[in-house]
């Protein structure tokens, strides 16, 4: 049988990364090619990157689904947001763009939900049933809901307010350290956001992933919750291999 394959990139604010992916198991069938994000992070910028990514997973790779995830609510194929990444983004018919450029179909989606689709496939998630929200804590709070394997996309739970705040503003990695705060006041916040999570979708298991899940030692002891709370396992690789995931099945469903 031949091997499924998929390329993916994930974009990020400072660093745009890719990989050629074996769909059927998660693996990566090439090095982890990594970039710097271009400075003003400006489409047409990013753009160059990813063609330089593609290019770089070799010719086996050019007739591929190409998936490509970034920090922004993305709708029939337009980005609509953008974070850490220049505001022209916003609004921007990203797909259709880069199609045009490159010649060949792209899947753009947001990058918390790709990691959501990367864990409940390859992950952490794999069999879960129900619902599983993924949060990622970095510079701010990405979110995936996934529901029996399905994604659920755009749901930016990191914007909820809650006590008057917006979320992310109190409770991403970044705002632990702009607020100097310690792991246990830090995790009170955390604890609390997730309580809100839980009484408005009552999933299954939450899963926490970004940069301070590695740090997870030093404050998931302190969340404590009705559902099973643990640390999503792809890490760096989760935005590649969602991304591919992605960009596959869109393809195979087209
Ligand atoms: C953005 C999300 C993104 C998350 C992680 C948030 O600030 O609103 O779209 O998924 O950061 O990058």
């Amino acid at each position: 049988m031949s091997q499924q394959q998929a390329v993916g990139i994930d974009v990020g604010g400072t660093g745009i990364k890719g990989a050629l992916v074996d769909i059927d198991t998660g693996e990566l069938l090439s090095e982890r090619i990594k970039y710097p994000t271009p400075e003003g992070g400006h489409p047409g910028d990013i753009f160059e990157v990813i063609a330089r990514i593609a290019s770089d997973c070799g010719p086996v790779a050019s007739g591929l689904p190409l998936g490509v995830c970034v920090p922004s609510v993305v709708k029939n194929g337009r980005t609509l947001t953008a974070a850490n990444i220049a505001t022209d983004w916003i609004g921007l018919e990203a797909e259709k763009t880069l199609e045009g450029r490159l010649g060949r179909e792209i899947v753009f989606l947001n990058d918390a939900d790709a990691a959501g689709v990367a864990e409940a496939h390859y992950g952490e998630a794999v069999g879960a049933p129900g619902l599983t929200i993924l949060t990622t804590l970095g510079t701010g709070i990405g979110s995936a809901l996934v529901q029996d394997g399905v994604l659920i996309a755009n749901t930016e739970l990191g914007h909820l307010e809650i006590d008057g705040e917006v979320a992310e503003h109190r409770s991403s990695a970044v705002a632990r350290q702009r607020l100097g705060q310690d792991w246990q006041e830090w995790a009170a916040g955390l604890q609390r956001y997730y309580l809100h999570l839980n009484r408005l979708f009552s999933p299954n298991l939450f899963l926490l992933g970004g940069g301070v899940s590695k740090e997870a030692d030093h404050f998931l002891h302190f969340i404590s919750l009705p559902v099973p709370i643990r640390i999503a396992a792809l890490r760096n690789n989760a935005g590649i291999l969602g991304a591919a995931f992605l960009a596959h099945t869109t393809r195979a469903s087209r």
